[in-house]
């Protein structure tokens, strides 16, 4: 399975923290905002991921990210004109594509919890094995912004409305998507709304109308932290804080991840946390090296 981060917007409802610099770029305490939606992919086990972004921020991702080749994967891309849709990233990835399945996670999107990789290879694993696609339901207490499922009596999934003025439930559908080749095709025959935009909400109704969507509900003990608003932010920022100081542990490490992962050996992941030795992010990794038996 391939994947892609989406990292376009203007971020006009940050200004003007974001009036020069990309949101996906802002730290969310120790790190860019854009790891927290890359580890996700990561973690599912996607290794080719292709990140798209706007024609003046683009730079500032290969900058952070390179090829990908220090974490052991293929890093690519790819530049969207306009802020035309979240759809868009399939038509703009299609050739990075090509016939292989694909998930998608917005650049602004960061999940943390005890179940998220056995939710996400769960995921990966039935879109690979059935076809079709898997999106997520999570509680929110208000959720407007979001695109939000509709529910039957029997708890069946009967409909999905982008930002509605009356949700029909308290479940929004976060920014990660997971989906059979078919997606390319579909989001290149959708039109856009009434915003202008190639809604990622009319990819899922495409798919729920044919009988291949699946929602699978995250639940307590899973965090789906809000991006868009200042307050948001610090909150972020706080919340990765409280775990990394408290546990030891970091979120959305991707050196880490990606040795965990056997992207790249113990010898690797010690030369990378030495070249970052004046930081605690670098001791970390060179910490989790020497539990790994580097010297
Ligand atoms: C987008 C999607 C929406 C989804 C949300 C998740 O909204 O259109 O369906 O629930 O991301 O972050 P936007 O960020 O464009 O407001």
């Amino acid at each position: 399975m391939k994947g892609i981060v989406l990292a376009g917007g203007s971020g006009t409802r940050l200004y003007p923290i974001t009036k020069a610099v990309s949101k996906q770029l802002l730290p969310i305490y120790d790190k860019p905002l854009v790891y927290y939606p890359l580890s996700v992919l990561m973690l599912a086990g996607i290794r080719e991921v292709l990140i798209i972004s706007t024609p003046q921020d683009i730079g500032g991702f290969e900058k952070l990210l390179g090829d990908g080749s220090d974490l052991g994967m293929e890093l690519s891309y790819a530049v969207q004109e306009h802020p035309d849709g979240l759809a868009e990233a399939f038509v703009i990835g299609r050739d990075f594509i090509g016939d292989d399945n694909v998930a998608l996670v917005l650049g602004d999107n960061m999940f943390h919890g005890q179940d998220l990789t056995a939710t996400l290879v769960s995921a990966r694993r039935k879109v690979e094995q059935k076809g079709g696609a898997v999106v997520f339901g999570y509680p929110v207490a208000d959720a407007r912004a979001f695109g939000v499922v509709e529910f039957d009596e029997a708890g069946h999934v009967i409909g999905i409305e982008e930002k509605p003025e009356a949700p029909k439930s308290n479940f929004a559908v976060p920014g990660l998507y997971f989906y059979d080749n078919r997606v390319c095709d579909i989001a290149a025959a959708v039109e856009p709304s009434a915003r202008g935009e190639k809604e990622i909400t009319a990819v899922n109704s495409a798919y729920l109308e044919t009988g291949d969507l699946r929602v699978e509900l995250m639940g307590r003990g899973m965090a789906w932290l809000d991006t868009g608003t200042p307050e948001g932010l610090l909150k972020a920022a706080e919340y990765v804080e409280a775990v990394q100081s408290r546990q030891g542990f970091y979120i959305a490490c991707l050196e880490e991840i990606a040795y965990r992962r056997g992207f790249i050996d113990v010898a690797h992941l010690m030369a990378l946390g030495e070249g970052l030795k004046k930081t605690a992010y670098g001791r970390y990794l060179m910490s989790i090296a020497r539990e790994g038996g580097a010297q």
